[in-house]
């Protein structure tokens, strides 16, 4: 049901259980937990395990894909991507965190655009959007280079850790995506 893709670097494929500790080592870190609505810290044990087994399920029936990227030439894992569809109105949510030790090497960029184009050319979606806490510039750029477009700030829009969050949220219209066409 979870594809499967590639890029010139990377495998974008369904997370196996056996993933569930590098998830752990990775989710586990503080910088990660900081920036994404879902993640908890600490990181509890088991979670990683638990949180894989219910993708297959949630692909199925609601239509959120969840994704691991890994390095094509090690196997490495990297990070994760997600892609939330809403049927209803033919658009979807994306999401993505990366292990720190891999930041900075164009590899969310290069998974989102694999994905992106998913969205677009095989789903035939409308829309995609991504929110980002405004603390968050990496992921800004991110999108601005994916050509998604600004569309607004909700202010206080989320508690995260006791904190309330302002979020920018960025959408891209099929009619302006540009790329792999
Ligand atoms: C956001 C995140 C996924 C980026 O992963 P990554 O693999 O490093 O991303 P990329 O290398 O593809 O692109 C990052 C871009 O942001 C830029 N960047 C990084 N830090 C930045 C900063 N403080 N200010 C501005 N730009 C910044 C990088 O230079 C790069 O742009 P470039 O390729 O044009 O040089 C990663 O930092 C992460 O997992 N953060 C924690 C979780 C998170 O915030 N997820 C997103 C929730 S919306």
């Amino acid at each position: 049901m979870i594809p499967t893709f590639e890029t010139k670097r990377l495998v974008i494929r369904p997370y196996v259980k056996t993933d569930a500790d590098k998830v752990e080592l990775l989710a586990g870190n503080p910088k990660v937990a900081e920036t994404t609505v879902a993640i908890p810290h600490p990181y509890p044990k088991g979670l990683a395990a638990s949180w894989i087994s219910k993708h297959e399920k949630k692909a199925i029936e609601i239509g959120s894909y969840t994704f691991a990227v890994v390095l094509k030439s090690t196997s490495e894992l990297l990070g994760t991507l997600t892609f939330r569809v809403d049927i209803d109105d033919n658009k979807a949510e994306l999401g993505y965190w990366f292990g720190v030790p891999y930041w900075g090497n164009g590899y969310c960029t290069e998974a989102a655009r694999r994905i992106i184009e998913f969205g677009f050319n095989e789903l035939k979606l409308n829309k995609i959007r991504a929110s980002v806490m405004t603390k968050n510039p990496a992921s800004m750029k991110i999108l601005t280079k994916l050509d998604f477009e600004k569309e607004g700030v909700f202010k206080q829009d989320i508690m995260k850790s006791g904190n309330y969050e302002d979020m920018v949220y960025y959408g891209l219209l099929r009619q302006n995506y540009q790329y792999n066409r």
